[in-house]
């Protein structure tokens, strides 16, 4: 089996390319073929929505993204992650995905249905740890620059606004793999799985050095996702 491994994080020493790398060794351990790509030494352009993939099927923007359609479409399973940036995928990251639009142009045939697809999201935040969590973490990032401006005109208020503010509840972890998952099925893809490692800080050996169940998990991953793809592929499910 072969599995392609796309990375969204440019830290190439950090804690989503170490789980992915941990992942793809074991993979590679039961016999699996694997390569990996950095998005991050990769040009790859964001969508211009000219739409000429509507009917060409190609995209119209010449450079390293159509190399890894290519190499998607040879492919057998994927390994697809991102730390979480401002609640979403990193921008390479998300370049990467608009511009698999083409592949399901024109007659939504994308080369790559029914392959497996494992997520690995890595996180700065508490999430789960944390009852505060959602306070905590609008404050930090979203709402932090609003309270500055507000506090100005209604000093007092401003943290009770923030408090009952609609868009606070929510939980960027998930919020990242979903974009993952929702992309992954538009191109027809099997999500089986997924690793989210979360309250990381922003240290890039947080799981390396500080967590040993992240890495367990990532190799255990790999090894059933290797079984789980091999049994895809020859279609035993079936
Ligand atoms: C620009 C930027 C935005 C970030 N936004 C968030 C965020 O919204 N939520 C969060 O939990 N962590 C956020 N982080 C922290 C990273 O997700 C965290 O440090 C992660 O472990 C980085 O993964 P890496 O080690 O693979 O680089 C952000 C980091 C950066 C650099």
């Amino acid at each position: 089996m072969k599995i392609l491994s796309i990375v969204g994080s440019p830290r190439v020493n950090g804690n989503t390319r170490f789980l992915a790398q941990t992942f793809c060794d074991s993979a590679r351990s039961t016999g699996c073929e694997v390569e990996e790509v950095i998005l991050n030494q990769k040009k790859i352009h964001g969508c211009i929505h000219c739409d000429a993939c509507l009917e060409a099927g190609v995209c119209s923007i010449k450079d390293d993204q159509e190399e890894i359609i290519e190499k998607m479409r040879a492919a057998d399973g994927f390994v697809l992650s991102s730390p979480v940036y401002c609640f979403s995928v990193t921008a390479q990251m998300k370049a990467f995905l608009d511009r698999t639009y083409s592949m399901c142009r024109p007659k939504w045939v994308t080369g790559v249905e029914g392959k497996p697809v494992f997520f690995i999201v890595g996180s700065g935040a508490p999430v789960k740890q944390d009852p505060n969590y959602v306070l905590h973490h609008s404050l930090t990032f979203e709402t932090m620059f609003r309270i500055a401006r507000a506090a100005k005109l209604a000093q007092g208020s401003v943290l009770l606004k923030v408090a009952i503010d609609p868009m606070a509840p929510f939980d960027a972890t998930s919020d990242t793999l979903r974009i993952l998952y929702q992309v992954s099925s538009i191109l027809g893809l099997e999500p089986v799985g997924y690793i989210a490692a979360e309250s990381l800080g922003h240290d890039r050996d947080a799981v390396r050095n500080h967590r040993p169940e992240d890495v367990q998990n990532a190799a255990a991953s790999g090894a059933k996702f290797a079984f789980v793809g091999g049994m895809m592929k020859a279609k035993a499910f079936l």
